[in-house]
């Protein structure tokens, strides 16, 4: 019976703590184990460290079951049936090369206390080869165990969705019964029709990196459309939306404007370069420069749009910035182009005051010189240029005509793509926005 299974879940952060959660809610016994004990006991009494829509309700939910707890303690896995790793692997400082400290200090920890017959199941995003070098330390130090990689595919504002209706499960393997396991963990998704792919150790490390890299090269592409309709005198939105209707291309993803940043493609990447040239096959992967280069590009281009709209310059003006997660619907700041954006803009002399619904604190404590404000309102009041650079529903639904008074200068500029240019422009606002010439 399923239901019988029990789980541990190695590193409980974003992806580790929505994976607990998930599987208690598949009705497993699930205990969640981080080495950082204020996250623990933030986790215990149903508090979630960062936000994710339905997340924290969810945790609360599966405590009050009884089946989901969290703690300090590798002890406590000794009776899992399934060990899922999910600590970070962090771009290494200095390199493009990922950091795998967590993993292999999680796996060394854990090694002691495996069950016969008990699965590790690595998630954490490695560079291809990890995993055998894991299973190796595991035939060595507790044969009675196996090793398997089970690579996650959760975006951040659905991760729930992301692991419960996945729209695949990969899972890299090196015994049919480790297989099987999985398979029956995993038996309420794969009823439902989500399609299961099995294949070796390498392969399913190599889908994670290979995705994020496709998925990257897709908004690099078309913020390279965007550089040439800028330069041509096109409109990349409109390029978008019609190379879109082919199926082959699909519109999804190309959504031009200043680019892809978070916790996990832009230093998988990078990680993906460096793996490759340590294994002889870095032309393979070399184009992956360019799509960083172009990446980090539109950042510069949004700071020298800025730039050419002031016609005092930079030094002094008041800049109003919507935005300063990642993505909408986060609260992480990790590689955030919006927030680099403004901290750019602050240090060529604006004066820079960041709104964002929900990623103020952490984007205070990444750059504590810039100004925030809590509210919209006085984020824009007596501004000299506003950017929108997170899209956040709510700043999709500002009224032009009302927040026309709060500004000192009616200028916007996009740097999404995602604003309504035409209700702006009927407004009365200077609009620009990235790949378009307006
Ligand atoms: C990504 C992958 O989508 C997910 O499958 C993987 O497991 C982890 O990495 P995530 O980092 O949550 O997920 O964000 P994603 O939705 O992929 O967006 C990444 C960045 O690209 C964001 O900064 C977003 O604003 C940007 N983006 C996305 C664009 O600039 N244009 C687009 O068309 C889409």
């Amino acid at each position: 019976m399923s239901e019988t299974l029990k789980i541990s879940v190695i590193g409980t952060g974003y992806l580790g703590a929505t994976h607990a959660a998930c599987m208690s809610k598949l009705g497993y016994t699930v205990v969640g184990i981080d080495s950082d004990s204020a996250k623990i006991s933030a986790l215990q009494k149903g508090q979630l460290p960062f936000y994710e829509p339905g997340l924290a309700e969810l945790l609360v939910e599966q405590l009050a079951t009884g089946r989901l707890t969290f703690t300090t303690s590798f002890d406590m896995a000794k009776d899992a049936d399934i060990h899922f790793l999910c600590v970070g692997t962090p771009q290494k400082a200095g390199s493009n090369a990922a950091d795998l400290t967590y993993v292999n200090g999680a796996f060394d920890q854990l090694l002691p206390h495996l069950k016969v017959g008990s699965l590790v199941a690595g998630k954490s995003t490695v560079p291809v080869g990890t995993a055998d070098l894991l299973a190796a330390k595991l035939d060595a130090q507790a044969p009675h165990s196996d090793l398997a990689w089970n690579p996650e595919f959760l975006r951040e504002g659905f991760a729930i969705e992301d692991t419960l209706e996945p729209n695949r499960l990969v899972v890299g393997v090196r015994k049919p019964e480790s297989e099987k396991l999985l398979a029956e963990l995993y038996a309420p998704l794969i009823t439902a029709g989500v399609p299961w792919i099995s294949s070796d150790l390498s392969t399913a490390e190599l889908v994670k990196v290979a995705a994020n890299s496709f998925l990257a090269t897709k908004i690099s592409f078309i913020n390279a459309m965007a550089e040439i309709c800028e330069a041509a005198g096109g409109d990349v939105t409109v390029l978008a939306k019609a190379i879109g209707y082919d199926p082959r291309i699909g519109s999804r993803f190309l959504q031009a404007g200043i680019g892809f940043g978070g916790g996990c493609l832009p230093k998988d990447i990078r990680a993906f370069m460096a793996r490759a040239e340590e294994i002889g096959a870095n032309q393979a992967v070399e184009f992956l420069r360019e799509i960083d280069a172009i990446n980090l590009r539109a950042r510069t281009r949004m700071v020298d749009v800025v730039s050419s709209e002031l016609s005092q310059g930079l030094k002094g003006a008041r800049i109003a910035v919507l935005g300063a997660a990642f993505k909408p619907d986060s609260d992480d700041v990790r590689d955030s182009p919006a927030l680099d954006i403004a901290a750019s803009l602050l240090a060529k002399g604006a004066s820079v005051v960041v709104h964002d619904p929900k990623a103020i604190d952490n984007a205070r404590l990444r750059f504590p010189n810039l100004e925030f404000a809590t509210d919209i309102k006085s984020a824009l009041t007596e501004a000299d240029i506003t950017l929108h650079l997170t899209e956040w529903k709510v700043y999709r639904e500002l009224d032009p005509v009302e927040i026309k008074k709060w500004v000192k200068s009616a200028k916007i500029i996009d740097g999404r793509n995602a604003l309504d240019s035409d209700k702006y422009l009927l407004a009365g606002w200077r609009f620009r926005a990235l790949g378009r010439n307006l």
